[in-house]
């Protein structure tokens, strides 16, 4: 696991975005496991940025999403999809064959699960996944519990989790959904190359355990020690609980 300290999220931004663009040169496709929330603000506008100068080959790209609220899905306010489509899908003008998304409002779920799991395989897996971390050590929506689950499942989210996404919901955490689809702790660590990045004095805590702690159904992203290609990309809060010799700074 190398962990690298960025001068800014706006460094780590573009660090994550030059990954993203040498594997997609590299042709003549990249599968990709994506993100929302706040953390890949700076990597989706880098992206958006190499888009706009053409240099980034939009039709090697090929998504999958970590995660959706049960309920919700494209067009929805609050939903991952409709977020994707604003900050990344819609600017880029990626089609519709490019985006596989989980659908929160699919009426069999662990039919919806089992597609998307077929959908990543028949992709020939994931070629880089780039993952946020809530700030109770969650990766996708994979919470801590006593024990985890492997593949894309429905997961009940925990109150820290949806209290830090209300503010998608107007504020009102009773609007804010109980439950998610997400991949699995086995469908990350089956992508072969993982990125993570994180930003804040909030993440320092679970960056801390991740990175020198055990590896505990109760911190998700421990598991991350056991992939063999991992690279964290920290600011500087979220790397302040880091030994020295723990990291290096993003050059
Ligand atoms: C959400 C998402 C995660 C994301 C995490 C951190 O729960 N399911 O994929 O990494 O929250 O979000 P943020 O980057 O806004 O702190």
């Amino acid at each position: 696991m190398r962990v690298f300290v960025a001068e800014s999220e706006q460094a780590a931004g573009r660090w994550v975005a030059d990954a993203v663009r040498d594997r997609a040169v590299r042709g003549p496709q990249v599968v990709l496991g994506l993100p929302t929330g706040r953390t890949p603000v700076p990597l989706y506008a880098a992206m958006r940025d190499d888009a706009a100068r053409g240099r980034l080959p939009l039709a090697a790209l090929r998504t999958f999403n970590l995660d959706e609220y049960v309920g919700l899905g494209r067009g929805d306010a609050g939903s991952f999809r409709t977020e994707m489509d604003t900050t990344l899908f819609g600017p880029l003008r990626l089609s519709d064959a490019q985006i596989d998304f989980l659908d929160g409002r699919a009426a069999d779920l662990a039919a919806e699960c089992a597609r998307y799991e077929a959908a990543i395989a028949e992709a020939g897996g994931m070629d880089l996944i780039v993952l946020g971390i809530g700030r109770n050590g969650h990766i996708a929506f994979n919470e801590p519990g006593a024990s985890l689950q492997a593949r894309t499942h429905v997961e009940t989210l925990t109150e820290s989790s949806r209290a830090a996404s209300v503010a998608a919901f107007g504020g009102r955490l009773d609007a804010v959904p109980t439950t998610a689809v997400t991949i699995g702790m086995g469908t990350i660590l089956g992508a072969r190359s993982v990125v993570l990045v994180a930003a804040g004095a909030s993440k320092a805590d679970v960056i801390r355990g991740m990175v020198t702690g055990a590896v505990t159904t109760w911190l998700p992203a421990s598991f991350l020690q056991l992939h063999t290609d991992v690279t964290v990309v920290a600011d500087r809060a979220a790397a302040e609980g880091l030994p020295p010799e723990a990291w290096q700074p993003l050059a």
